[in-house]
């Protein structure tokens, strides 16, 4: 995934200023940054939800942003997205959001019923395919999301904010599923995370988005021994973070 000199402005504000970066093939990439800074706007910008006004996005050597909408399609189909509130349907069981990609793709029902349960018990959700969204807890429904954006084994998963508002318990799932579908799946993970202990556990590299780009890239270890006043003020804000890292 590559973003060359992006930028985006809403109602005469910039929000995205020359962003560059570069998240090389099967690593995970973390964005942090204060509120409103434009992480979800850049992680549209990648998926092509969203024009830059100026500037390029490519994935895979393909580029995205105003490509002809036949080739937009199909980079999107190796494309997974995990949207912040998880957005499943709500009057569709947990199987059958999670089948929704496939049926999409036209794969023949058997199939889709053998892969969506294989999927299910991967995430360990093997009891809730029946249920519906409102039925079961906050992180199941995230587990939900996460199947469903990672059925059809995409090379690129954007995640904005998959941890956002869980236990850490359940967090720590999270968080094991994003490096699974690195390292079994071998996708490139861009990852918009608030949690630091999160983000040291999952990312390769973390970026501060500050002033419309993403100047600040630091491998973990960087990160907890930055001195950079950005880093700073993240790590400052949540102290005990830095000691959680765990193996
Ligand atoms: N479609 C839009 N129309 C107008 N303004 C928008 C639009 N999308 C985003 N913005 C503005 O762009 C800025 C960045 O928004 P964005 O959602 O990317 O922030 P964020 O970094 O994801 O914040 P948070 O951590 O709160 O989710 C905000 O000021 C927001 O109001
Ligand atoms: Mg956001």
């Amino acid at each position: 995934m590559r973003l060359k000199s992006v930028s985006k402005e809403f109602g005469g504000r910039a929000v995205l200023n020359g962003l560059d970066l570069e998240v090389p093939r099967g690593t995970n990439f973390v964005i942090m940054g204060h509120s409103g800074t434009g992480k979800s706007v850049t992680l549209k910008i990648m998926c092509g939800l969203l024009a830059p006004d100026a500037g390029e996005a490519w994935i895979d050597g393909v580029r995205i942003d105003g490509a002809a909408s036949r080739d937009l399609r199909r980079t999107r189909e190796r494309l997974g997205f995990v949207f912040q509130g998880a957005a499943l349907i709500a009057w569709l069981s947990a199987r059958d959001n999670v089948a929704l990609p496939l049926r999409e793709r036209g794969v023949a029902e058997p199939e889709v019923r053998r892969i969506v349960d294989e999927r299910l018990r991967e995430v360990g959700l093997a009891d809730i395919g029946d249920k519906v969204p409102t039925e079961i807890s906050g992180g199941m429904r995230k587990r939900v999301g996460f199947a469903r954006a990672t059925i059809l084994r995409p090379a690129l998963v954007l995640y904005d904010e998959p941890t956002t508002g869980l236990d850490p318990v359940t967090t720590r799932t999270i968080d094991d599923l994003i490096i699974d579908a690195r390292d079994r799946l071998g996708a490139t993970g861009v990852i918009v995370s608030h949690d630091i202990a999160s983000a040291l556990r999952v990312g390769d590299h973390i970026g501060m988005l500050h002033e419309g780009r993403l100047d600040i890239v630091l491998t973990p270890d960087e990160f907890v021994a930055s001195s950079h006043p950005v880093v700073r003020s993240f790590l400052d804000a949540a102290p005990a973070a830095a000691g959680r890292r765990s193996p």
